[in-house]
């Protein structure tokens, strides 16, 4: 019989293992979509309550950050939307800004737990392996007025795939769990791994100032203390030491003389980690 981890996922396998309250309770399981993140965001505007998951098998227009495709070939790896409705009474902005590094904080340590992998993070939630990308997170969120009705946090994870798959373009930038670890690793046990993670900061996140959960973020972030070299909107680039992580999430950055020097808070942008 095949292994766990080479099995097709299955909404039976992925509810046996769950431990939530709520997250992944309705659970909407596809062979394609387009992306998980759309998907997520049409059941959400049709009223699917706060926890709802949606997985695929496959996307054929997953969405990175930045504009950028994702990589989602069928059967291999994890392409998963969360919808979260739960969102606090007061300092909303905080929580949006912190929401997405918490998370990438929640899967890394989910793939410890379900891999024995021990990953790091790259601002603002790339997950990484040495210096190669292992996965990564998009938050989209509804507004609504002044208040968001709904947020969706999709992860995908490279989790089976082989390095000599990848598409060129990538080939030498990522890799997957299981190139990582030498062997194969059970989506369906990832998944609930990583839906227990969420569910937990997501909880701690509604009741404690979101600003308190970032010494963890930066402990895992190997962004900070290394040179980088930021994208900016408008095709500015600044290069210089990535110092610290703002109360608000953002990324100060000492610049160099020639990046005109002074500290920067960088709320969106593409880094690079320089050598
Ligand atoms: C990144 O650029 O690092 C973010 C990648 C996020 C990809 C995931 S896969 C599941 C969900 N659906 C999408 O279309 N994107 C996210």
């Amino acid at each position: 019989m095949a292994s766990p981890a080479s099995q097709p996922l299955t909404h039976d396998a992925i509810q046996a293992l769950l431990r939530t309250k709520t997250f992944g309770r309705t659970l909407h399981l596809f062979q394609e979509v387009s992306s998980t993140n759309h998907e997520a965001m049409k059941l959400a505007q049709q009223g699917a309550p706060d926890g709802t998951v949606v997985v695929a098998e496959a996307q054929t227009a997953g969405k990175g950050r930045l504009g950028r495709r994702w990589y989602s070939p069928p059967g291999a790896n994890l392409y998963c939307s969360v919808i979260l409705r739960n969102q606090p009474t007061d300092d909303l902005a905080g929580w949006l800004s912190v929401l997405p590094l918490l998370s990438a904080v929640a899967v890394a340590k989910a793939v410890q737990l379900a891999a024995g992998l021990t990953p790091s993070l790259k601002w603002p939630n790339d997950i990484l392996a040495g210096d190669r990308k292992l996965g990564g997170l998009l938050c989209e969120s509804s507004l609504s007025g002044p208040t968001t009705t709904f947020v969706i946090v999709g992860v995908g994870l490279n989790v089976n795939s082989h390095r000599a798959d990848f598409p060129e373009d990538i080939r030498d930038l990522a890799t997957s769990v299981a190139e990582e670890t030498g062997r194969p690793c059970d989506r369906a046990q990832l998944i609930a791994a990583i839906l227990w993670e969420l569910e937990q900061y997501a909880e701690a996140l509604l009741t404690r100032r979101p600003d308190l959960f970032l010494g963890e973020y930066a402990r895992l972030c190997t962004t900070l203390g290394r040179r980088v070299r930021v994208s900016l909107s408008g095709d500015r680039l600044l290069e210089g030491l990535a110092d610290s992580i703002a109360p608000d999430g953002s990324l100060r950055v000492t610049c160099d003389p020639s990046s005109g020097g002074g500290m920067v808070e960088v709320r969106a942008g593409d880094v690079v980690h320089l050598r």
